[in-house]
């Protein structure tokens, strides 16, 4: 266990030993790792990292925003927003295969990474968030969602082709002890301690083929699920219902059914909702959330969504359902 300003003072002088008076790279997503990392080589070289952040047209609402803001405007740190929606939609439309739609969004992610990467000049290191468990899952035998995982975040085969060093200041730090020195850092609470977000992001929400118009209604979907997630505390535990689950979204299903509107019948797209609570990930329960709080957002969602007429929640076990529905 670490105390977290000395930590942060030797992996400063550790990180400027390496890297002397190279350009460094990293691919921020707005997950915790890479943030963490961003932040701690930031105050370690200051202007000497840019960090790209691709918009697949897959992220939350507002979160483009949100990371632009914590990081280019509050602390200073070089950031290439590169918005790729149009080139990822062009790339996934028709395409229902949840493993072809995974290995799209992972190749372009690449691509466009790489052709930002390769517009930056003298970059002699590529950055990553890997932290502890990733190094120990990565030495054992992976197969099926867990290769997209780490494929699609260590960016791999990077450095090899734009010919850059590995920089991985985390690398020795389990999660709760990133979040501790995301924390020290001066990242905001809200981002240190933010819910999983896969990397192919609401791609492998929207079941199915995913198009703009279904990821606008989803983003509008999760955003008052979590809203009201963050807004409900629980009287026993005295926390909210965010911090009693591990993971929380809603999930757009491209299944119309019939409804009533005033005096119309409606016809419209469903959305679900899935909340878990886990240790590891590997196994989970679906959260038993309180009654008025899906009420709340089934009436929300449901009133304030073009497009869904229908909300249910997910009440299924990890194994056999995954936590994510693709
Ligand atoms: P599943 O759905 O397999 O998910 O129960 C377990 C955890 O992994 C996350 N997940 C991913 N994370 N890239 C990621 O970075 C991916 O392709 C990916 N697929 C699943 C999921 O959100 C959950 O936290």
């Amino acid at each position: 266990d670490w105390n977290m300003p000395d930590y942060v003072d030797e992996a400063v002088a550790k990180i400027r030993e390496q890297v002397g008076s190279d350009h460094v790279i990293l691919g921020l997503s707005g997950g915790v790792d890479s943030s963490v990392a961003a932040a701690l080589i930031h105050k370690a070289v200051g202007d000497q990292l840019t960090c790209v952040f691709v918009d697949h047209g897959l992220l939350r609402l507002n979160e483009a925003d949100q990371v632009m803001s914590t990081f280019a405007e509050h602390m200073g740190v070089k950031v290439i927003h590169v918005d790729a929606t149009d080139d990822f939609m062009g790339k996934l439309d028709g395409v229902t295969d949840p493993e072809a739609k995974r290995k799209i969004i992972g190749k372009e992610f690449v691509e466009v990474f790489q052709r930002e990467a390769s517009k930056i000049d003298n970059a002699k290191w590529l950055a990553q968030g890997t932290i502890y468990p990733d190094v120990i899952e990565s030495a054992g035998a992976k197969t099926g969602k867990a290769v997209s995982i780490k494929s699609h975040h260590n960016v791999g085969g990077l450095p090899e082709t734009l010919n850059l060093k590995l920089l991985e200041p985390l690398r020795e730090l389990f999660k709760d002890e990133v979040r501790k020195l995301g924390i020290a850092l001066g990242l905001p609470t809200e981002m240190v301690y933010r819910h999983p977000f896969p990397g192919p992001g609401l791609g492998v929400r929207i079941l199915g083929a995913v198009n703009k118009q279904f990821a606008d209604w989803l983003r509008e979907a999760d955003a008052i699920f979590i809203d009201e997630l963050r807004n409900t505390i629980d009287p026993d535990t005295n926390q909210s219902w965010y911090d009693l689950t591990s993971q929380a979204f809603a999930v757009f299903l491209p299944v119309k059914s019939v409804g009533v509107m005033g005096d119309g019948r409606t016809y419209e797209y469903v959305v679900a909702l899935r909340a878990v609570q886990t240790s590891d990930f590997m196994t989970a329960d679906w959260a038993p959330l309180p009654h008025q709080l899906l009420s709340k957002v089934s009436s929300r969602i449901i009133n304030e969504v073009k497009g869904i007429n229908r909300v249910v929640y997910d009440v299924s076990t990890k194994p056999p359902a995954t936590i994510e529905w693709e």
